[in-house]
């Protein structure tokens, strides 16, 4: 049996999925239930990449422990993947034991190679991109993805012979036997390499970053968390016992942003260990959310689950592909969801089925048999070209190709009138239309895989294989019709779509609601440290004369000074239910703004009197 390995980049916990992770995800999950219902061998692999810098100073930004935080995260990714029905056969954790000894075992034998040797590295390294960066990728000194100033490394380190690989790489990738798709990406790569691969820096001291695996050979180091991620391709499949059927990746998915790195440091590891090279790199574009950036901080993250539970998992599967042209950029806008929602899932396919099914059931209650195959019909699908189409991961191309045939047996609909038919006439015409009911529930189920189990099952059918998309295989019919695939959005969802819901799922609120929120001009009157965190302090807040004090525990000390803080005047939330923040109470809450790492804290003019209220 032909095998099919396919797989996405592992995704870092330091924020919850979101659509971006969700479409590479989908992509590799339609690609990995096509190739199931060509009847191929599958093995489709997924999960989360929870070491590094990043991860690090995100859990201590929420005074949580690391593995805490990305237990946390990594679960999220999880419960987002099962709303979206995806199909995947293992999701590995890269703090997982069995990963990171497996981590270890190849830094040693890359040790024992000598393709790892110490030294010293010098270079600028951006946390966001989890990367060091050349210089031409700078802008205004800041890194072009993450819009932060990189930090300039100079350090003692374990460095790994990239450089070594420059030729081989260069004619792998030049010859397609390291293929990368599409063809633009294959140029903007190669021409990559051709400016020089140097060696790279693979480790860290731990007073550095100390979230990570430690280097087998010296353990005052941690791995380069790129290095721990790529193998995750590796014990994926070993964790399952499926390294030998597999290895290695039919396709390996993911965006622009990770291309470089996975077009050298990748397969030069695998070629330092002698592991066979990935068959093709497919690289999509970037999702913006109504033509901006998708970012925390721009606060357009949309959520996966938001999604699933406002439209359904099979509509935002269908959206997400049928709406992006595959490696360009696209925009993602609710508004775009609900007219493809409305117009082609339940108006295309919902009411085909519908129509379809109530003069089958009405007419044929004892069974519809078989009648001539009508060429008229199956001439206008080409599965030859949804196929070819699928195999050079066309999908988007291929999803419009079965679209087509939708529309065709709606044409057919339209054509026939069978609503107006009596008999055998009747009974033909209806044959025909389950029949290409039937095959678009066949070619649709790696897109929309609930919705064609319905379909299936109202027509009383088992769920089909590819072979079996063809007309003229069922003998007899006994359909029931069972409520509506999918249901319109209408009314105020329709007038008010998203925005109204953000990441966070937060409902825009009435002024009542705001109104219930007590702030108060505040003096902070004393400072000290907690006694059990390193970031936190522990204030007394000054209301006005006759006041009570306030203690509030705030997460203010990589951004303010004690001495900066004495006298300040600053908004306070005071009618928030008290809390315990390691073992001192909190009684209220400063308003500051957040962006990425700094805290600015929220203040009012000198001149305004102390506990005057804010509105
Ligand atoms: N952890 C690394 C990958 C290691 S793989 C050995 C990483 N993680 S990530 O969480 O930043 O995910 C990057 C991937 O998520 C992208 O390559 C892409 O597949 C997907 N996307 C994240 N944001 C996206 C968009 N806005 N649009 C499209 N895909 C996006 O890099």
């Amino acid at each position: 049996m032909k095998k099919f390995y396919v797989t996405t980049p592992i995704y870092y916990t330091n924020s919850s999925p979101h659509v971006g992770s969700a479409y590479t995800t989908i992509l590799a999950d339609v690609l990995a239930r096509w190739h199931r219902i060509k009847k191929e061998d599958v093995f489709f692999l997924t999960g989360t990449d929870e070491h590094g810098q990043k991860i690090q100073e995100s859990a201590e930004k929420e005074n949580k422990d690391p593995k805490e935080f990305v237990d946390k995260i990594a679960k999220e990714f999880q419960e987002s993947f099962s709303l979206l029905n995806i199909s995947n056969d293992n999701f590995i954790r890269t703090t997982n034991k069995f990963h990171e000894k497996e981590v270890q075992k190849i830094l040693t034998e890359l040790y024992n190679k000598k393709y790892i040797y110490k030294g010293h590295y010098e270079s600028y390294y951006c946390v966001g991109c989890e990367q060091y960066l050349p210089e031409s990728d700078l802008k205004d000194g800041k890194c072009i993805l993450h819009n932060r100033e990189p930090e300039l490394r100079k350090e003692e380190a374990y460095l790994f012979k990239l450089s070594k690989f420059q030729n081989k790489l260069l004619n792998l990738i030049k010859s397609d036997k390291y293929k990368i798709l599409p063809k633009e990406r294959k140029k903007e790569v190669l021409s990559f390499i051709k400016s020089g691969l140097n060696d790279i820096s693979i480790s860290r001291r731990k007073e550095q970053v100390n979230w990570g695996i430690e280097l087998p050979f010296d353990k005052n180091h941690i791995c380069f968390v790129w290095v721990d991620a790529f193998w995750n391709y590796v014990t994926g499949l070993k964790e399952k016992n499926k390294f030998n059927k597999f290895w290695s990746p039919d396709i390996q998915l993911m965006a622009k942003d990770i291309l470089r790195v996975h077009a050298t440091i990748w397969p030069a590891l695998l070629l330092a260990t002698n592991n066979k090279l990935p068959r093709t790199l497919f690289i999509h574009g970037y999702f913006t959310v109504n033509g901006q950036k998708m970012s925390k901080s721009l606060g357009n993250v949309v959520s996966p689950s938001y999604l699933v539970e406002n439209y359904g998992a099979d509509s935002v599967r269908y959206f997400l592909i049928r709406n992006i042209s595959l490696g360009q950029d696209g925009d993602f806008s609710e508004e775009a969801l609900i007219s493809r929602h409305n117009n082609e899932l339940a108006n295309d396919l919902g009411n085909l089925v519908s129509r379809v099914l109530t003069l089958a059931e009405k007419n044929f209650s004892k069974g519809l048999k078989k009648s001539q195959v009508d060429k008229k019909l199956f001439l206008k699908l080409n599965i030859k070209k949804i196929d070819s189409l699928m195999e050079n991961f066309e999908i988007n191309n291929a999803l419009s190709e079965i679209w087509k045939f939708v529309n065709e047996s709606n044409k057919y609909v339209n054509e026939k009138k069978p609503w107006e038919l009596k008999g055998k006439k009747l009974e033909s015409v209806l044959y025909n239309l389950l029949e290409s009911i039937r095959i678009n529930a066949i070619l649709l189920s790696p897109f929309i895989p609930e919705s064609s189990e319905k379909i299936f099952s109202q027509l009383n059918q088992k769920p089909g294989k590819l072979k079996e998309a063809k007309f003229g295989l069922v003998k007899i019919y006994k359909v029931k019709k069972e409520g509506i695939l999918f249901n319109k959005i209408e009314g105020e969802k329709m007038k008010n779509p998203k925005s109204e819901k953000t990441e966070n799922n937060l409902d825009k609120i009435d002024i009542k609601d705001f109104n219930k929120l007590e702030m108060r001009v505040a003096r902070i009157k004393e400072v000290g440290d907690h006694p059990d965190a390193s970031k936190l302090y522990i204030l007394v807040l000054d209301l006005g004369k006759g006041e009570h004090e306030l203690q509030v525990v705030s997460g203010l000390k990589e951004n303010y000074k004690k001495e900066e803080l004495v006298n300040k005047r600053v908004i306070v939330l005071t009618n928030l239910k008290h809390a315990v923040i390691r073992g001192i109470e909190s009684q209220g809450m400063l308003l500051a703004a957040v962006f990425k790492n700094r805290i600015s804290l929220v203040q009012p003019d000198s001149d305004i009197e102390i506990g005057a209220r804010v509105m």
